[in-house]
């Protein structure tokens, strides 16, 4: 007797819960909502986020990327065995609430089974070899999604911070690309051809990060236009943005340049060439750049405190007056997670807990959130 009506309990608490949660995320004013005239707002779902912050993204987001559920390892795991379910049923919630799709990504070096650059017997494949897997992967994955993903991010990440490609010499092993040290330069042209070809309609994006690095800036401007020169279909290009507090003092610090004026920069010179801009993973760190962190001085909720939340919230309202200032060239505004509760930078092995989104662990809008409605 007792147990069932525990049950019973349990339930219409839950639902009474998401509803006081649905109720009071209606009380506040959208953030896709105010930036309708601007750009769609996105935020990175994964198998579970897209349900347990419903309230939040049907609320404040008109966009929603697969944060892992559509890269290689999850769509072909096992050669020629394809699994959709995941990113199907993440799709289906999206179509539900009218929410633009990206989808992420189909040729990348991480996240990539190794069968998909070695034969039975475990040698390198040669470039036919992965030229046809290559096309397999590509062709069956937007085939199956052609109309409900608008955006894919056909390429992931092919420079390097030094403006050189991604080789398959680099020296950290979860550095190098086997795309490049088998095909060399052209796998880049051939997945955005491939990708093409499989669904026509789709727009067609090249993603990479730190995109406020002078060397990084040329070299994605002097690839994306040698890809056009050569007629290769692409689109436009995402812009990742992870950032983190404060721009770094040491020049030779990845976050040294991380202004948004030097992001601006590489805004306008993608935009020079015709292709659509894309902020497509922005996120905060709480930690400053070129700062040391140990154990004992990683923020934990209590030793927070409202300083860097504060910090945050002027970071997020710098580059988002930018943003808003370009907004003629940028489409869409995605921030990698909705809320603190559930971030890659918690996820690190590390134990550094990170807060670096506009909702906090209770799903609350934070001072950063604020900031963005404020314009
Ligand atoms: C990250 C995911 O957020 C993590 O859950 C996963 O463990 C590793 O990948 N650049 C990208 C994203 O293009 O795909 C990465 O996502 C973050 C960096």
């Amino acid at each position: 007797m007792c147990k069932p009506l525990g049950l019973v309990a349990v339930i219409v608490l839950i639902s009474a819960c998401a509803s006081l949660e649905k109720m009071q995320h209606s009380e506040q004013p959208s953030l896709a909502q105010a930036y309708l005239p601007h750009f769609l707002m996105g935020a990175a779902i994964d198998e579970d986020s897209y349900k347990t912050h419903e309230a939040l993204l049907v609320r404040h987001y008109n966009s929603l990327t697969t944060e892992n559920e559509m890269k290689f390892e999850h769509m072909q795991e096992v050669e020629g065995v394809f699994t959709f379910d995941t990113a199907d049923a993440m799709l289906d919630f999206a179509e539900q609430h009218h929410m633009a799709v990206r989808g992420h990504a189909l040729v990348w070096h991480r996240q990539t089974p190794n069968w998909v650059f070695v034969d039975d017997s475990g040698k390198v494949v040669d470039r036919a070899m992965l030229l046809q897997r290559m096309q397999s992967h590509i062709t069956e994955v937007m085939t199956h999604f052609k109309g409900r993903v608008d955006y894919w991010d056909v390429v992931n990440e092919a420079i390097m911070d030094d403006g050189t490609l991604r080789t398959g010499e680099e020296e950290a092993e979860d550095q190098r690309s086997q795309w490049y040290a088998i095909l060399q330069e052209d796998y880049i042209a051939e997945a955005f051809r491939m990708a093409h070809a499989a669904d026509p309609e789709a727009k067609l994006y090249y993603n990479d990060y730190y995109n406020h690095l002078p060397a990084r800036q040329d070299a994605i401007y002097a690839l994306l236009k040698g890809l056009l020169e050569k007629g290769v279909p692409i689109h436009g290009v995402g812009l990742q943005c992870h950032l983190r507090m404060v721009q770094a003092q040491d020049p030779s610090h990845e976050a040294y340049y991380q202004s948004p004026e030097n992001l601006e920069k590489a805004i306008k010179m993608y935009a020079s060439l015709g292709l659509d801009v894309q902020i497509t993973e922005m996120d905060v760190s709480v930690y400053e750049a070129g700062k040391t962190y140990t154990p004992d001085t990683f923020y934990t909720p209590e030793t927070l405190g409202p300083g860097p939340i504060e910090l945050q919230s002027k970071r997020y309202g710098e580059f988002f007056a930018m943003f808003r200032r370009n907004s003629h060239l940028i489409s869409s505004v995605t921030t990698w997670g909705i809320a603190d509760d559930n971030t890659w930078l918690s996820e690190f092995d590390s134990g550094r807990q990170d807060f670096p989104l506009l909702f906090d662990l209770e799903h609350k809008p934070k001072p950063a959130f604020y900031r963005l409605m404020e314009f």
